[in-house]
């Protein structure tokens, strides 16, 4: 059994359109790395985190130190872990960030123990990281982070995750402008209150999807890529929101989004060239503002963490 590993753990694109909170892809293009050691000192010991000096290195109050925690107490475990997380994306994003970091966790300790755990297991412990972080239990980010491809979260209680394996020519351009939005303000945004026909329009996206995504029905998918219920609301946090989502409609996407809570946006194409296209076209939209941002394009990830 090897005593140190170190791994790759994907951004993630939550909701995606209509599936608030059920619905989550991994994609490959950006992701944090982690190095995880045993040590004799029965503590998790998070440090050094490189470049983001403000995340917590209390593992109490870290979503890889809770994760692993939570790992551990099923185990009935105290071993103890040093954890290296080297964070290329940035906390607040919208995509993924303290996913990729609870996933990678648990998926390395895994490793380290000698894969006590199924992956599909480990999203439980996963899932106690990520609450930290959003004030509330969802797995639409630390499901596909930890599997790869896409994940439906059937239910929570108890957790029914269903894996779907990425339509091979699917891709995903992701614009992250360079604000911080925290997940548990844009939850706070949001009504309790969903009116019966926009949850109607909802659920016949939700299943189109599902079917779309089964039957590599790329129109089918685009057509479901509509959210008439968060994304209105939350829309106002994103600059541009409107243009840029005209824009990469124009420029051939098949649909588009907010990705998890903001302020990243997505969108998905069928093939690299058109997702090449609408990244030019969501450039063309922010380079006239002055704001930072960054833009990916990348396959949907079929793994989730891995070793590297
Ligand atoms: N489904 C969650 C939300 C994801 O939209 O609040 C957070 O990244």
């Amino acid at each position: 059994m090897s005593e140190v590993v170190k791994i790759f753990a994907p951004g993630s694109v939550s909701n995606v359109g209509c599936g608030f909170d059920i619905l989550g892809f991994a994609i490959d293009g950006v992701g944090d790395e982690m190095i995880l050691k045993k040590n004799d000192k029965n503590a998790i010991i998070i440090d050094p985190v490189k470049d983001y000096e403000n995340l917590p290195t209390d593992p109490k109050k870290n979503v890889a130190g809770v994760a692993i925690q939570a790992l551990l107490d099923d185990l009935n475990s105290d071993q103890g872990f040093d954890v290296e997380i080297i964070k290329n994306i940035k906390p607040g994003s919208g995509i993924g960030s303290s996913a990729a970091s609870a996933a990678g966790a648990v998926v390395a300790v895994n490793e380290l123990l000698g894969k006590p755990y199924t992956k599909m297991q480990l999203v439980d412990f996963a899932m106690k990281g990520e609450e930290l972080a959003s004030g509330d239990v969802h797995a639409d980010n630390v499901a596909p982070a930890t599997l790869g491809g896409f994940c439906l979260i059937r239910g929570y209680n108890p957790l029914d995750i269903v894996h779907i394996n990425p339509p091979k020519d699917l891709w995903c351009t992701v614009i992250h402008p360079q604000i911080e939005i925290k997940t548990k303000e844009s939850r706070e945004l949001l009504s309790p209150e969903v009116p019966l026909k926009k949850a109607i329009r909802q659920w016949g996206n939700v299943a189109g999807l599902m079917s779309g995504l089964y039957t590599s029905d790329y129109g089918l998918i685009g057509r479901s890529l509509e959210d008439h219920i968060v994304e209105p609301q939350r829309k106002v946090l994103i600059p541009e929101f409107d243009k840029l989502k005209e824009s990469v409609m124009n420029a051939g996407a098949l649909g588009c989004s907010i990705s998890g809570s903001g302020p990243s946006v997505f969108s998905l194409a069928k093939g690299r060239e058109s997702a090449d296209a609408i990244a030019a076209a969501m450039d063309t939209v922010f380079k006239n503002t002055n704001l930072d941002y960054k833009i990916y394009v990348s396959k949907i990830s079929e793994g989730g963490v891995r070793v590297i």
